[in-house]
């Protein structure tokens, strides 16, 4: 059923966006956990994965070498991938040092990481919370000159593995501080899969107290992990309350070294294949995502959590998904 660009079950019972745009993130947040892969593996993957039809990749991060080591020669990956025009290909920094190795790599945009806990923010760059969003200014100012697109990722949104709890309120004023810095929009990471639907609602309602008005939903990114199983759940409660943008990765390759317990992020071919299903659009194909999730596996040496990858599509190959129409349900 189509209503104002949106498509749903029933009328008026839901509402689901026409299209979703998803984030790649398994080139970065996935293979930083894994051990170090040659470089050419990592083009590897990308390349692959710019043929599916995803517009957004993050393929790298510029971060301290010793720190992840899986992610050092970031600089070569951009340099050999095959850029796709339509592709938009990103990088995670942590400083202004990561900024200036982004910009001399010609990225298209960048990820700028900061922790809604001290503590996690501590051990993951080593300082505190406000110490990061004031390099963050100065990261901005670098982009800005450069004309490079910048998010800031609030991590530990939902929860931390070393301090519990997250205010909500507190990760809505970080939020906040980021858009008004000159962040293009602000992603919302579930770091340790401490989400579930009622602490996203909570956050996003934060949001809406500290600034009315000022957090478009269309500049709202979730950045999930399905550690406790909640990934898709929480998807789908994001989608209701009006956001489009997810991070996801191939195979669920993924995880947070500085945060115990973590694994993958949602799997890119299992949101994918529920989206399309439901009639939304991510402009994706689904046999080539789920090739690259195959070669994802070859890649680490180990089985990955992507379930449609075990159990295939709901349809035969060649069905296209979701050809049932919503109304003869
Ligand atoms: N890339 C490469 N080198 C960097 C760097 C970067 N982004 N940032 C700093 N350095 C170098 C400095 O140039 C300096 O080198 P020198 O000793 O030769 O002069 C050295 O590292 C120390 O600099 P400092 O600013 O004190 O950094 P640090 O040691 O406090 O480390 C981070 C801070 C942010 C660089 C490091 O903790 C890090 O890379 N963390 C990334 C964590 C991560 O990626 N987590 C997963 C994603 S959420
Ligand atoms: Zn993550």
């Amino acid at each position: 059923m189509r209503d104002e660009g949106r498509t749903g079950l029933g009328p008026g019972i839901l509402r689901f966006p026409s299209t979703i745009s998803i984030r790649e993130v398994g080139p970065r947040d996935g293979l930083q956990n894994e051990d170090p892969l040659p470089i050419e593996d990592r083009v590897r993957l990308i390349d692959a994965l710019s043929g599916t039809g995803l517009r957004r990749i993050e393929v790298g991060a510029f971060v301290h070498p010793d720190a992840i080591p899986a992610m050092s020669g970031s600089e070569e990956v951009l340099a050999r991938i095959r850029r796709m025009p339509d592709v938009s290909y990103s990088a995670l920094v942590p400083n202004v040092r990561g900024m200036e190795r982004a910009l001399v790599a010609e990225v298209d945009e960048v990820e700028v990481v900061v922790s809604a806990s001290d503590t996690h923010n501590r051990k993951n760059v080593r300082r505190s919370t406000d110490e990061s969003l004031s390099g963050i200014v100065e990261i901005l100012e670098l982009a800005g000159a450069a004309g490079i697109p910048v998010e800031g990722v609030v991590a530990t949104a939902f929860g931390c593995p070393y301090e519990g709890d997250v205010d909500p309120s507190r990760v809505a004023h970080i939020a906040s501080f980021l858009l008004a810095a000159g962040c293009s929009g602000v992603a919302f990471g579930d770091t340790t899969g401490m989400a579930t639907p009622t602490r996203i609602q909570a956050v996003l309602d934060a949001f809406d107290v500290e600034s009315p008005g000022e957090l478009p939903r269309e500049r709202v990114t979730m950045h999930l992990h399905n550690t406790r199983g909640t990934g898709l759940a929480n998807l789908l409660w994001s989608v209701l309350q009006g956001v489009t943008r997810f991070d996801s990765s191939v195979g669920g390759l993924g995880g947070c070294p500085y945060a115990p317990g973590a694994t993958g992020n949602i799997v890119t071919e299992d949101a994918v294949h529920m989206l399309q299903d439901m009639g939304i659009d991510c402009g994706v194909d689904l046999d080539r995502l789920l090739a690259c999730a195959r070669l994802a596996e070859t890649l680490v040496g180990r089985t990955l959590p992507s379930q449609v990858l075990r159990a295939g599509p709901r349809l035969p190959p060649g069905q296209p998904p979701g050809w049932i129409q919503t109304s003869q349900r």
